[in-house]
């Protein structure tokens, strides 16, 4: 799989969902499925959009034992999805049985990217309620290594991270990058942003993008932007 532009199809309900998809008669977007939408309708949602013929990024940040992890990813590894995640804070053990989990029978797997430390997370918070006293950068460098290690084939992280990222990690070791908006759009809530064209220049391999698409008047004109901006 190549660089692509991922749509966040942070919708509640399928209707919702079907209503944006169906404006997307050509080129179908690579699509992500986050908690919201799949706690609301279940793995049904996942088989229906991939009957659809999209590609899916199913973002459920898995965090838990071991054990449970690797049963929960081998449940997972049935829906046929391309892309599924985990917190990397889970560690090595728990990111090694997850990708077992994953993997079927005939040796193919979805990729399985990890979380390093959510972007809600600052400094500040991250030394009083979870006692690390390190700088955020080497938490996250740290975080995408332990990942590396563990046969994980990328992080999700700020596209300003995704060249230390590179660096570090091996330039085959995928970064998914959210926070995009165009040069003339609305940042929202998002404090740290790049246009797609300056998350190309630095290597983002994929790009999460949700309002920026879902809320525009042209859904489809502004997926067409983001693609002809970060891959033609
Ligand atoms: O609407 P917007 O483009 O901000 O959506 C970005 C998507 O990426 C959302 O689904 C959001 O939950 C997700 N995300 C993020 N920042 C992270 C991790 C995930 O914005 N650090």
């Amino acid at each position: 799989m190549g660089k692509d532009v991922i749509v966040a199809c942070d919708f509640a309900t399928a209707e919702q969902t079907f209503a944006f998809l169906d404006k997307f008669t050509g080129r179908k977007p690579f699509v992500k499925i986050g908690m919201e939408l799949f706690y609301a309708e279940g793995p049904e949602i996942v088989r229906q959009i991939k009957a659809r013929g999209h590609k899916i990024f199913l973002d459920l940040k898995l965090h838990d034992i071991p054990n449970t992890v690797k049963k929960a990813m081998a449940v997972l590894s049935k829906l046929d999805v391309d892309i599924t995640n985990l917190h990397a804070a889970g560690t090595v053990s728990m990111m090694e049985a997850a990708l077992e989990g994953l993997t079927r029978e005939d040796g193919t797997r979805p990729l399985l990217i990890a979380v390093t430390q959510l972007t809600s997370t600052d400094q500040e918070r991250m030394e009083s309620d979870i006692l690390i006293k390190e700088p955020i950068d080497q938490v996250v460098i740290h975080y995408a290594k332990n990942a590396a290690k563990a046969g994980l084939d990328g992080v999700v992280c700020s596209p300003l991270e995704a060249g230390k990222i590179h660096e570090n990690c091996g330039a085959g070791f995928l970064t998914i990058t959210p926070g995009v908006r165009f040069a003339d759009g609305d940042k929202g809530d998002q404090k740290r942003v790049m246009t797609p064209a300056e998350a190309k220049k630095i290597g983002s391999d994929y790009i999460v993008v949700g309002r920026p698409i879902t809320a525009a008047e042209d859904p489809v004109a502004a997926y067409e932007r983001c693609v002809a901006e970060f891959i033609d």
